[in-house]
């Protein structure tokens, strides 16, 4: 999906929601880099200081709260402080997310529960409150949606946080139509395996529950090597270039790419993922 809108990202003012850690931090830092203003929100308050200190450094300005995406809430008092205080956002990022590892039936209706209301109803909130006033202002803008590669591609490891993924990238593709008539942009992220903390934040359920899991994934996360950093680069340039659908690292444009050239073939081809990631990472 390419359009010919472009954006300018100087003087803008942008939010990011997960800020204080891998991909929200370097995002928040990249565009404060580009010329932004700054609102982050997290719920890991010493980390987001010390990315607020940054953004300072920069010489932009930042607004820091400590939120929890999932509370409807405490994001309508976030969205009703930011407005009053700085009117509405040009460009909102919806990055803030968790990770669970299992199958459906490793999953219990309190993970459900939990992963849904970060990584599901977290992006809701944040497009039900931040949009209406970037609507209502009539000067256009953006909006990015993390997803992941595990948002079109199935894994029976993964399927509590790829029903979220694929759920967020169905937003983003029908939010990218109904905002076209406003001049708002829509980007969807899709990022493969990145080194963050995140795998080991990650809830493990099933088979490959237990420490070691952890240890063996971050371990194969870092020595893959591919860093936030180019993330929140695609993320700056989707946003500039207003690019929809955005797969970032090389595996995640090859699922991407065989899935719709041969979905027979894609669904074999992660049958033997999935065998080959739990001999890997069995403990
Ligand atoms: N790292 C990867 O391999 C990868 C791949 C694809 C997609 N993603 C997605 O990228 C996004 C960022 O993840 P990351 O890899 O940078 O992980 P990370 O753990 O480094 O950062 C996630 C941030 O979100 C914050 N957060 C968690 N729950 C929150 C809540 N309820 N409210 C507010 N903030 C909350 C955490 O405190 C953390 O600072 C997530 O949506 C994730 O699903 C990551």
């Amino acid at each position: 999906m390419l359009s010919a809108m472009s954006f300018d990202i100087h003087g803008k003012t942008a939010l990011v929601t997960g800020a204080a850690s891998g991909i929200g931090r370097e995002t928040a830092l990249a565009l404060a880099r580009a010329g932004a203003s700054l609102v982050i929100c997290d719920v890991h308050e010493e980390n987001l200081a010390t990315v607020a200190k940054e953004v300072r450094e920069l010489g932009r300005s930042v607004i820091a709260r400590r939120v929890d995406v999932s509370d409807r809430a405490a994001m309508k008092a976030f969205a009703d402080e930011v407005h009053h205080s700085i009117g509405a956002v040009d460009i909102l990022v919806n990055n803030a997310g968790v990770a669970l590892s299992g199958g459906f039936m490793d999953t219990s209706l309190e993970d459900w529960d939990w992963i849904l209301g970060i990584n599901v109803y977290g992006v809701i909130y944040g497009c039900h409150y931040f949009l209406p006033p970037m609507i209502e202002r009539g000067r256009g803008g953006q909006v990015v949606i993390v997803s992941s590669a595990a948002g079109y591609t199935a894994s029976d490891m993964l399927a509590a946080y790829s029903t979220t993924k694929f759920s967020v990238l169905g937003l983003a593709e029908n939010l990218r139509l109904e905002l076209k008539q406003h001049r708002i942009g829509v980007s969807a992220i899709c990022p493969g395996i990145v080194d963050t903390a995140i795998t080991r934040n990650t809830r493990q359920r099933g088979p490959t529950a237990g420490s070691a899991f952890t240890e063996k994934l971050s371990e194969f996360y870092r020595k893959r090597g591919f860093g936030p950093d180019k993330v929140a680069k695609a993320i700056v340039r989707a946003i500039e270039r207003d690019q929809g659908v955005v797969p970032v690292t090389p595996e995640a444009w090859a699922f991407y790419l065989v899935k719709r050239a041969s979905p027979r073939l894609f669904e074999r081809f992660a049958v033997m993922a999935g065998k080959q990631a739990r001999r890997k990472f069995s403990v």
